[in-house]
């Protein structure tokens, strides 16, 4: 019988990409999915950092599974990604029957891990070197990147794809612990990208989303050949097949004209450009050690506005930094006013172990000042969204169906014939609709007749009499 694999991931992006990669190479050894960790022979973590609240739900779902394994010795329970390469040997002391722990940059061995474990070898940790614990060549080899082509049957959704174009981060902003648990900033050889991005194409995927923790800096050189993001994106375009290419997460520092001009040029390329600010104040900015003054961002604002007139524009926000005093606060409230951004995620500070910002500044602003600056923030960015998405009442966009609705998921209808559907348009606006399963995939016309802050809900724009017709009749 085929063993079975229960997998929970949480995090960015990259994680969800991890998560792809391990279960393939699983499935390849004979497991399948299960959707719950009782049937399971192996149950894997992808775990994140980014905050302590990430941590907590990963570290109580362990906690729940210590009767299953006294229960059932031999289930291999596994931790995986970000948490892994932070917490490494504490998650065996605080979980003693956890058995595997492997850091985002070694997730290639999970499967020769889980055999060893399977054959008696006892728990097994692979991780990834510390920013200081070798010269950088060293560092950046053991955080070796898990790209391997990927086998088409064994994708989620053969018609969209994360394709890793960078790994690692320099920036080390000051709250931020992703530089220690994904390593240095690595840049991938463009031929490797396009080989990946031909293949997918080839065998039906219609959009990709190049991913890298500041993607826009994308830099590969070989010989005296620099190839930039801009360059990147005019190559990708060129592969048949290929409907629409995405890339996140932008730093507003790396935002060179030439990207933008790409952005304009390149009809694949979506107009939708994901460039977190995290605050509107100045001191903040330079305590978050973000390498940029607000009147930066304001001017790079400019030059998007001005170059990609119709760009969507979306940001991050941290709110309650060490320090932020009301008028901090304020300061970003007026830039998210002014800038009207299709959509922002505001975060609370929460303080990381190990990063800069933990260890210079005290975490000072109370949870409730942060829980009430959070809400502000919030409340005001849902009214911008809201009133972005009034004018396309009416309008018709091209969809990209990705699947069953939330609410389909939700009501239990999601393996029906009819559902409701939901995707994406090329400026990566949520579209909601009722649709038929076999539409899931394709690229339609949908209607829009509502929409609220985070939703556009339509009705697929059917043609009674196509071109084929017209001929026949006239
Ligand atoms: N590389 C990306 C995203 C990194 S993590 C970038 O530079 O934008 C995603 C978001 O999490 C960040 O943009 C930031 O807003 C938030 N974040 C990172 N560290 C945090 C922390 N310690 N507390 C709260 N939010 C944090
Ligand atoms: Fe973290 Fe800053 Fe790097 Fe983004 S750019 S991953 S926020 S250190
Ligand atoms: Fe979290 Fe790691 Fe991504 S810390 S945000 S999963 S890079």
């Amino acid at each position: 019988m085929a063993k079975k694999l229960y997998i929970e991931t949480v995090g960015c992006q990259m994680n969800v990409l991890d998560s792809e990669l391990v279960v393939a190479s699983l499935r390849k050894q004979g497991y399948e999915l299960t959707d719950n960790t009782t049937d399971a022979d192996t149950i894997l973590f992808n775990t994140c950092s980014v905050r302590q609240h990430a941590e907590d739900k990963i570290y109580s779902a362990l906690g729940r599974l210590k009767n299953a394994k006294q229960t059932h010795p031999h289930k291999v329970i596994g931790v995986l990604g970000c948490m892994a390469q932070k917490d490494q040997r504490l998650i065996f002391e605080r979980a003693p029957y956890v058995d595997l722990i492997v850091g985002p940059g070694q997730l290639h061995q999970v499967p020769d891990l889980i055999a060893g474990i399977e054959a008696g070898g006892g728990p097994q940790m692979e991780v990834s070197l510390g920013r200081k614990e070798g010269s950088r060549q060293q560092i950046e080899r053991s955080h070796e990147s898990f790209d391997p082509l990927r086998d088409a049957a064994m994708r989620p959704t053969p018609y969209q794809a994360y394709v890793r174009i960078m790994i690692g981060c320099d920036k080390f902003c000051t709250y931020c612990i992703v530089p220690s648990v994904r390593g240095p900033e690595q840049s991938r050889p463009p031929s490797e990208i396009l080989i990946e991005a031909q293949k997918l194409a080839s065998e039906g995927c219609k959009e990709i989303i190049l991913l890298g923790q500041t993607v826009n800096s994308y830099r590969y050189k070989e010989g005296d050949r620099t190839t930039r993001m801009s360059d990147l994106l005019v190559s990708l375009s060129e592969i048949d097949g290929l409907e629409r290419i995405k890339f996140v997460t932008n730093y507003p520092k790396d935002m060179t004209d030439d990207l933008l001009t790409a952005v304009r040029d390149l009809p694949k390329c979506a107009k939708y450009l994901h460039v977190p600010a995290q605050s509107g104040s100045n001191s903040v900015l330079e305590r978050m050690k973000r390498g940029y003054s607000i009147e930066d961002y304001r001017e790079m604002m400019e030059r998007i506005r001005s170059i990609v007139p119709d760009a969507a524009v979306t940001s991050d926000f941290i709110v309650g930094f060490c320090g932020e005093t009301e008028d901090d606060f304020q300061l970003t409230c007026k830039l998210v006013h002014e800038q009207r951004f299709k959509n922002s995620f505001i975060f609370k500070y929460s303080e990381r172990p190990g990063t800069r910002g933990a260890d210079l500044f005290p975490d000072d602003v109370p949870e409730e000042v942060k829980k009430r600056r959070n809400n502000e923030l919030l409340a005001m960015q849902n009214v911008i969204s809201e009133v972005d998405n009034q004018p396309f009442i009416g309008r018709q966009v091209e969809v990209l169906i990705e699947g069953p609705s939330k609410a389909s998921e939700r009501q239990g209808t999601a393996d029906s014939e009819q559902l409701q559907l939901t995707g994406r348009t090329m400026c990566d606006r949520i579209v909601v609709f009722d649709g038929n399963r076999r539409q899931i995939g394709q690229t339609l016309p949908i209607a829009i007749y509502d929409a609220n802050a985070h939703t556009l809900f339509g009705a697929v724009v059917t043609q009674h009499v196509g071109p084929e017709l017209f001929s026949l009749g006239a």
